[in-house]
């Protein structure tokens, strides 16, 4: 049995609320605290919610670290699916963040392995209170694929065929515009926050949302790491998601 919390909600509006909320208390009850925070379709909603809280000016982020999982390699960071653009546009350019207080890795440059050190060691310096996440369809999360150790800190990955198919419909649904590779938080990392909140959507979801409530801790599905996390894992996912629990 997992020790996961699963917050059931209906769809993805109540997701976004709900999880919205968790955040937004955390960042209410410690103002200075630091969140690792993920791309892709599934935080977009809880970072609308952020953004709204902050506009009716119950919250300021000002203190605030973060961490984010993800980048891709070989796209500019001035690319629109850049995770670094994607992360100014959908919240860091509507908030009152302080630039010097983010953190994203970097995948620019001709050593990507001192990239992912540094971006290590940053992390380790630090504490994660809030790790954000979404999921991949295989189980992936951050950009650690099946097959990828749990013992792993910020590596460089190369990208499953079904990543990057998922993936296409950001880029003109075309699969070659795909990258490649990415820079990512390895799974290590991600244990070593405080507590940890999964957002899932849909039903393309619902097959991993039941291995990582169900299924065995494995590193094939790199998910399956948080059943052993020694903080609070919350997931939040819609009924779509659930449909196979
Ligand atoms: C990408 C990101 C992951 C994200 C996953 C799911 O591959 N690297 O961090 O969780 O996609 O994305 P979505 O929420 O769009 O389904």
């Amino acid at each position: 049995m997992s020790k996961i919390e699963l917050i059931k909600v209906k769809d993805y509006n109540e997701l976004s609320e709900v999880a919205g909320k968790i955040m937004l208390e955390l960042v209410k009850e410690k103002p200075a605290c630091t969140l690792g925070l993920a791309t892709g379709s599934s935080p977009i909603g809880l970072y609308q919610y952020l953004i709204k809280a902050y506009n009716n000016k119950e919250v300021s982020f000002k203190e605030v670290k973060t961490f984010n999982l993800d980048e891709y390699c070989d796209l500019p960071v001035s690319h629109p699916e850049s995770y670094y653009s994607f992360m100014h546009t959908n919240l860091f350019n509507h908030i009152d963040i302080n630039e010097g207080n983010v953190h994203i890795p970097s995948s620019v440059g001709g050593d990507l392995e001192k990239n992912c050190a540094d971006y290590s060691a940053a992390l380790n310096a630090a504490t994660v209170d809030m790790q954000l996440l979404g999921i991949g369809a295989n189980g992936h999360i951050g950009f650690n694929e099946p097959g990828t150790s749990f013992e792993s800190e910020t590596l460089i990955v190369t990208l499953k065929e079904k990543t990057r198919q998922d993936n296409a419909r950001f880029f003109d649904n075309d699969i070659n515009q795909v990258p490649t590779h990415a820079i990512t938080m390895g799974i290590k990392n991600i244990m070593n926050a405080k507590s940890v909140l999964l957002v899932a959507s849909g039903k393309n979801k619902a097959d991993a949302i039941n291995k990582l409530m169900n299924g065995p801790i494995t590193e094939d599905f790199p998910a399956s790491a948080l059943q052993n996390h020694k903080g609070k894992v919350i997931v939040v996912a819609d009924e779509e998601a659930c449909s196979l629990l």
